[in-house]
């Protein structure tokens, strides 16, 4: 995991630890376990780590006062080796001559590690990222390129690295492999930027290339040269990037989290805008290159993902199936990965990541495309790897989401899965009349949405009264179900309270044993189709003492004997479109109990946004 960031000043006036500092804060979504910077002063490696986030490290680094005009700097989300300032990188050889940073996992450190400590090298940290700091000063002779011909094909993993060396005092090399590497010039200053990710990079207007793999760079101010691995020099593409200055900010909200879950009526609007074609009773989507009638060949749709990406993925199966009437399998894209898959002809691949950098997503991706059938990817971070591997990218536009915990972006997902459900069903059998109620439906959502939002006061009740429990069931049917999964996702992962998701006709066979008087039910109620039966699901906990707790539509009074509590919700959102507005009542949920228990809530230890090892 973890973010990588570099610069090399050319004519600007920025201290290049600064400029680093500034990129790792936009890497922070990556991991903030620990943070480090290094460069070359007087002929030797300087070094500054800190554990924690990287205001630390920030902190720290003011208190040097140094000034410096190459450096290269990590945020680290901690893999191999407990999080300490000696595991925190950038990580030396044992003669301190070289500083390297590293994104990803080298598999097969140990065994390069004893090899090396055969050789009487000594290690001081836990990592695996040594071995490669390590083998690299073992290999050079001189001569900076044989030295990393050398140690590359024994590395076993992926990898973006940067390193500096003593003897190149002007120059940062750099090198991956199946992690994204972004080298930008600033058109203004000529500075040099390198980064995991070009949306980091601190300049407005660049031209970047990215490294691909197994190729290196070896890059000064004055130079900027790509090899692979065999030596030859290689052109590069480069694109002019032109980054907008969106201002990130709180907007008076007290977390990004609280923030993001108001901006989903604006999310929604920006995540349908331009899309809904009721001349034809459809969704059209400017981005997608697959013609209707590739579309309307599709007759089995695969689905790929992690996380709240693959619980939208989940809902979507069951719109897929019941409008479009086409069989669709969702993925784990971690397990997908390891399978000898079956992928029919006529098959549409759907790649879900808010980020488009989840590793596991991407190899699962990579996996699929060997059967030819096109993928669809359904990202929000513009120039993400997955859109560079997809067919078709569908953008979200939910604007940048902060808080590690998806709220917005998921909910975004959920509307463009549903709109491309409505534009495959309309190729197949779905009627005109049918397809306009469906957009009807789509564009109430904003105004629902704020319905919802306008009931956090009521949320922020039950969550005071719950906050004191340690177990939570979510339970719904139907829509419901994979909307459940995703909301004990949300409670657990910002609370740290223990949640799962269940289907409430199945609590019977197995987990009711677990009924008490502690375990609190969360039932989610916004299933029409289902309604009744789920009503004797919570018959049956209330008859073993189990508090519950119904989001619930407004005429459904019957609930109230039941629960101990219930939020009722507008009676007019439809089964389809409810896993949006209810999602968002388990959000604010789990935002008001993560506030009482005095959490950090924008980032959860443990975490990262972006998830880019497996
Ligand atoms: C949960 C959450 C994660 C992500 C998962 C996939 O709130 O954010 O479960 O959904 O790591 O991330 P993306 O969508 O970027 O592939």
């Amino acid at each position: 995991m973890c973010g990588i960031y570099g610069h090399i000043k050319k004519s600007s006036k920025t201290n290049s630890l600064n400029a680093c500092i500034d990129g790792l804060k936009k890497l922070e979504y990556r991991g903030y376990d620990s943070a480090g910077v290094a460069g070359i002063h007087d002929g030797k490696i300087v070094c500054c780590k800190t554990v924690g986030k990287v205001v630390v490290l920030e902190r720290a680094v003011k208190a040097i006062k140094l000034e410096l005009s190459v450096a290269i700097a990590h945020t680290r989300w901690a893999t191999h080796g407990k999080i300490t300032e000696t595991n925190a990188h950038p990580h030396f050889d044992e003669s301190r001559s070289i500083a390297l940073v590293h994104n990803g996992i080298i598999e097969n450190y140990q065994k390069l590690k004893t090899e090396l400590e055969e050789n009487g090298i000594e290690f001081l940290s836990e990592t695996d990222t040594e071995v490669i700091s390590q083998l690299i000063s073992f290999h050079y002779e001189n001569d900076i390129s044989k030295a990393i011909q050398k140690t590359l094909p024994l590395l076993e993993g992926s990898f973006a690295i940067a390193f500096i060396h003593k003897d190149h005092p002007d120059k940062i090399i750099a090198s991956s492999r199946g992690c994204p590497l972004a080298i930008g010039i600033c058109h203004e200053s000529h500075d040099i930027f390198l980064s995991s990710d070009s949306n980091a990079f601190t300049s407005s207007k660049l031209d970047v290339f990215y490294l691909h793999d197994d190729e290196y760079a070896i890059i000064s101010h004055e130079l900027i040269e790509v090899y692979n691995l065999a030596g030859i020099k290689l052109v590069k593409q480069i694109e002019t990037l032109n980054l907008e200055n969106i201002s990130i900010s709180k907007e008076g909200f007290d977390h990004f989290l609280l923030k993001e879950i108001h901006d989903q009526p604006l999310s929604i609007s920006k995540a349908i805008e331009n899309r809904l074609d009721y001349a034809n009773a459809t969704a059209n989507f400017s981005e997608l290159t697959l013609s209707d009638e590739e579309l309307q060949k599709t007759n089995r749709i695969l689905i790929l993902a992690c996380g709240s990406s693959y619980h939208a993925g989940c809902i979507a199966k069951q719109i897929f199936e019941a409008y479009a009437k086409i069989p669709t399998e969702v993925e784990i894209a971690s397990e997908f990965r390891y399978k000898d898959p079956i992928i029919l002809k006529n098959t549409l691949i759907l790649a879900i990541s808010q980020s488009g950098e989840t590793a596991d997503t991407l190899a699962a991706v990579k996996e699929s495309k060997r059967s030819n059938c096109p993928v669809i990817a359904l990202c929000n971070v513009k120039r993400s790897s997955l859109s560079r591997l997809a067919s078709s990218t569908l953008w979200l536009n939910a604007g940048p989401e902060i808080s590690v915990c998806s709220t917005k972006a998921f909910t975004s997902q959920l509307t463009l899965l549903m709109l491309l459900a409505l534009k495959i069903a309309r190729l197949k059998t779905l009627s005109h009349k049918e397809g306009k109620k469906f957009l009807f439906e789509i564009e109430r959502l904003p105004a629902q949405i704020a319905d919802i939002l306008s009931k956090s006061s009521e949320i922020e009740k039950i969550a005071k009264k719950y906050a004191g429990h340690k177990d939570f069931f979510f339970i719904g049917r139907n829509y419901m179900y994979p909307t459940s999964l995703e909301a004990a996702l949300k409670l657990k992962e910002i609370t740290y309270l223990n949640a799962t998701g269940y289907p409430a006709g199945e609590m019977k066979h197995g987990p009711i044993a677990l009924i008490s008087k502690k375990l609190v039910t969360i039932a989610l109620c916004g299933n029409k189709h289902t309604f009744e039966k789920l009503l004797s699901n919570l018959m049956e906990i209330k008859s073993r003492g189990g508090p519950i707790v119904a989001f619930a539509p407004k005429n459904s009074s019957e609930i109230l004997s039941l629960t101990n509590d219930v939020i009722f919700l507008s009676d007019s959102i439809s089964d389809t479109f409810a896993p949006i507005t209810y999602s968002i009542c388990c959000q604010l949920l789990a935002y008001y109990i993560a506030k009482f228990l005095g959490k950090d809530i924008d980032q959860p230890r443990n975490l990262a946004k972006s998830v880019t090892v497996e």
